[in-house]
C-alpha cells in the first residue's frame, strides 16, 4: 500500500452518515437550525462544563460574534491583547470591531502567549486578553489568572484548536467569559463547518443569539424580555424588532446531528490523540527537532515538527523529504506563523518591530505540523518519525 500521512483522517464515520441518512428519510422535516441545534448546545455545554453555548456557522463567526458582544457591553475603545501565532480571524474580528489589538510573542512550550508578554503589555486601556489555546496546548497558568482576576480584564479564550485540553484538570472553554470552538474538518472533531460560544454569563448568550440572527429580538429566548422590547417598541411589527448590528450567522440540523454523534466519541479520540503525540515524542530525534512542550493536559490534533536549527538550507531539505514521502504538512503551525507579517494587519504594524518577537519569528520560519489522527497506528508514527530523522 502507498504510504500517505494526510493532515487528517476518518473525520467522518459511517454512523455520522448513518445518523444524517435517517434523519433525512424521517417524513416532516426542519434543515434549519432547530432540535437538533439546541440539543447540541446542551451537550456540548454539559461536556465543557459551561451553562450556555450557542451553535454558529464557524470558529470564524464564533470569535466576530464574541468581540461584537464585548463592543456591545463596553463600547470599542480599548485595547484588546492577542497573541502573533492564531488564526487570522482572531486579530481580525478585533479590528473589525474597532478594538486595537496589542500583540504579544508567545513561548515556544505550548505555542500559546507568554505569560510575561501579557503581563508587560497589560494598560489601563486593556478590556481583554483573548487567548488562542493553540494546536491542543493549555495556554494558561494561574498567574494569569489571578492577575487577569484582580485587575478585572476580561480573559477570552479560543480553543477552536484544543477541544478537550485541560488545565488544572478542568476543560479549557470553562475558564474564560467567552469561548470559541471550531468544527471544521481539521479539528478535534466537524460538523462540516461549525462553531460554538461558549459561557455561563445568561445576558451574554441572549445577545449572542440575537447577534447569530440578525440581532432579532425573538431570538433571545426568552419572553419577558421579548415582549418587554415589544411594549417599547410598539411602531414596530413584533416579530421583526432588529435589537442588534447582526448577521445571520446560524447553523443546521444536519451539522448539528454529525456535532452530536461526534461529541459521543470526542473523548475516546482525544485519548488516542495524546497516546500517539507521546509516541511521536518518543520517537524523534531531539538534536534535530524541539521537543520541550509542557504537555500536561494537552489535546493535539496535530504534531508540532519544529526544527531546532535556525538554517534555510534544513527547512528546504525537511520540506522535500516530506512532500517526496507523502507526509503532509503546513508550515508556521497555527494559522501560518506570525500574523504580524500578513499584508492584512500592514496599517497596524509600521511602528511595531517584528523581529522583537523571537518565538513566533522561529514557528514562522522552521515551525510545521503534522497530522495526529485517531486511527492513526503506532508502526505508522514510528515509521514517520524514521523518515523525519533522516534530515541532516
Ligand atoms: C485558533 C483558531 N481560531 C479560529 C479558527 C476559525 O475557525 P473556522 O475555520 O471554523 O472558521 C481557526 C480555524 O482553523 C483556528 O485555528
Amino acid at each position: 500500500m502507498n504510504f500517505y500521512h494526510p493532515l487528517m483522517s476518518n473525520n467522518f464515520n459511517k454512523d455520522d452518515m448513518l445518523k444524517v441518512s435517517n434523519f433525512l428519510k424521517k417524513k416532516k422535516i426542519i434543515l434549519t437550525q432547530s432540535k437538533n441545534v439546541i440539543k447540541f448546545e446542551e451537550e456540548w455545554s454539559k461536556w465543557l462544563g459551561v451553562k450556555y453555548s450557542v451553535f454558529v456557522n464557524s470558529g470564524s463567526s464564533a470569535n466576530y460574534l464574541t468581540m461584537l458582544v464585548l463592543k456591545i457591553l463596553h463600547g470599542n475603545n480599548w485595547e484588546i491583547i492577542v497573541p502573533t501565532l492564531t488564526w487570522v480571524s482572531d486579530i481580525v474580528s478585533v479590528i473589525n470591531n474597532g478594538f486595537k489589538p496589542v500583540f504579544v510573542d508567545i513561548d515556544l512550550k505550548n505555542l500559546s502567549m507568554s505569560e510575561n508578554e501579557i503581563l508587560k503589555k497589560i494598560s489601563n486601556k486593556t478590556l481583554a486578553v483573548f487567548i488562542t489555546h493553540a494546536q491542543g496546548f493549555n495556554g494558561l497558568t494561574n498567574n494569569i489568572l489571578n492577575i487577569l482576576k484582580k485587575k478585572r480584564i476580561i480573559l477570552i479564550e479560543d480553543v477552536c484548536e484544543s477541544h478537550g485540553a485541560k488545565f488544572n484538570n478542568k476543560k479549557l472553554g470553562s475558564f474564560g467569559l467567552i469561548s470559541n470552538f471550531s468544527y471544521y474538518y481539521a479539528h478535534h472533531m466537524s460538523t462540516i463547518e461549525g462553531g460554538m460560544i461558549c459561557t455561563n454569563n445568561q445576558k451574554i448568550y441572549e445577545i449572542v443569539k440575537t447577534l447569530r440572527s440578525h440581532g432579532m429580538a425573538r431570538e433571545l429566548g426568552n419572553r419577558k424580555l421579548e415582549t418587554a422590547y415589544q411594549k417599547k417598541y410598539k411602531y414596530l411589527s413584533p416579530k421583526f424588532i432588529f435589537l442588534y448590528p447582526g448577521f445571520n450567522m446560524r447553523n443546521n440540523e444536519i451539522s448539528a446531528i454529525l456535532g452530536r454523534n461526534q461529541l459521543k466519541r470526542l473523548d475516546i479520540n482525544n485519548n488516542m490523540r495524546r497516546k500517539n503525540f507521546e509516541i511521536f515524542l518518543k520517537y524523534l530525534n531531539p538534536n534535530i527537532y524541539y521537543k520541550d512542550f509542557d504537555i500536561r493536559g494537552s489535546c493535539n490534533y496535530a504534531f508540532p515538527v519544529i526544527l531546532k536549527n535556525k538554517s534555510f538550507y534544513l527547512r528546504n531539505k525537511l520540506e522535500n523529504l516530506m512532500k517526496l514521502s507523502k507526509i503532509e504538512y503546513r508550515r508556521g503551525n497555527a494559522g501560518g506563523g506570525n500574523q504580524l507579517r500578513q499584508p492584512y494587519l500592514k496599517n497596524y504594524t509600521k511602528t511595531i518591530n517584528i523581529k522583537k518577537f523571537k518565538n513566533v519569528e522561529h514557528i514562522h520560519f522552521y515551525g510545521y505540523y503534522i497530522g495526529n489522527y485517531p486511527n492513526l497506528k503506532i508502526n505508522k508514527i514510528k515509521k514517520i518519525c524514521s523518515i523525519l530523522n533522516k534530515l541532516k
